[in-house]
């Protein structure tokens, strides 16, 4: 499966997802990955950066409160048109494109930094994400980018719950087994019954790489490995939102920071 087919799934979940996401659904995102994302970001004010795979743009929208000037890409056109229908109503001087991370359409060390907030497992063509991501930083930018922690989102995995519906450990397997383009069937767990009545399921295509594939990739394109977290949730954080609880167990979410050789921009 290549990136315009992955695409064509990821336009066919926009609506479903933009509405859910919006409405608080993607607790793993609002709870977790994103807090943890911008503890570690560098600091952007007044830098020009590339969100790459940028949804619905709530991720952006952050960035740019944080005095980053913004361009942001993503394949699906419907997740495009409601990032800048959000923008239009409230300005934050984004410029979203419909454009592929595989052939970003942006020339040379053009970036101060580049984003990925869990979009680059999603993608098919993992090494062409990081060589573009690379290519369009100027020398001493930095990528930041989150995903699915490659060592527990494995071809297979189980939540293993006590007779409270506690996480108390999680089962993998199949690790070395890399998957390209499994659909896999979903909506954000939280939804209830009612409000998922009616919407389609996601239809994700999965593809999973082992941990060292991924530092061995970043390494090969040239990026310096500046930082890694494996974000956990603090007991208060758990206590408002329990159903994230088991990400106490192990680490679901990997988040790397690393950079282009060169003076820093940062
Ligand atoms: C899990 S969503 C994350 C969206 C957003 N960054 C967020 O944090 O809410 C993954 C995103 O990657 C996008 N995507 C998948 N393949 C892509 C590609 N080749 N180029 C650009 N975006 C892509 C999807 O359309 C989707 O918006």
């Amino acid at each position: 499966m290549d990136h315009k087919e992955v695409g064509r799934y990821w336009n066919g979940n926009a609506e479903a997802w933009t509405e859910l996401a919006r409405a608080g659904y993607d607790e793993y995102r609002d709870y977790l990955n994103t807090p943890a994302f911008f503890e570690m970001l560098p600091d952007v004010d007044g830098l020009l950066g590339l969100d790459i795979g940028c949804g619905e743009g709530h991720n952006t929208r952050l960035l740019a409160g944080r005095g980053a000037k913004v361009i942001a890409v993503d394949i699906s056109t419907v997740f495009v048109q409601h990032a800048q229908l959000l923008e239009r109503g409230q300005p934050l001087g984004i410029n979203y494109q419909v454009a592929s991370a595989v052939e970003l359409p942006f020339c040379d060390s053009n970036f101060d930094f580049a984003t990925g907030f869990m979009s680059f497992m999603d993608i098919a063509e993992t090494d062409c994400v990081l060589t573009e991501a690379y290519r369009v930083l100027k020398p001493g930018g930095f990528l930041q980018f989150s995903i699915t922690h490659p060592c527990y989102d494995t071809p297979h995995r189980r939540n293993l719950r006590d007779e409270n519906g506690l996480t108390y450990a999680y089962e993998v397997g199949d690790y070395f087994r890399n998957l390209d383009g499994v659909i896999t069937e979903w909506l954000f767990s939280a939804a209830p019954p009612q409000v998922k009545e009616g919407l389609p399921k996601f239809k994700v295509p999965r593809f999973t790489r082992t941990l060292s594939q991924w530092l061995n990739l970043l390494i090969e394109v040239g990026f310096i490995i500046e930082r890694i977290e494996e974000p956990c949730p603090s007991d208060e954080t758990v206590h408002e939102c329990p159903r994230i609880q088991d990400t106490q167990v192990v680490a679901y979410f990997l988040h790397v920071l690393a950079s282009k050789p060169g003076k820093s921009v940062a």
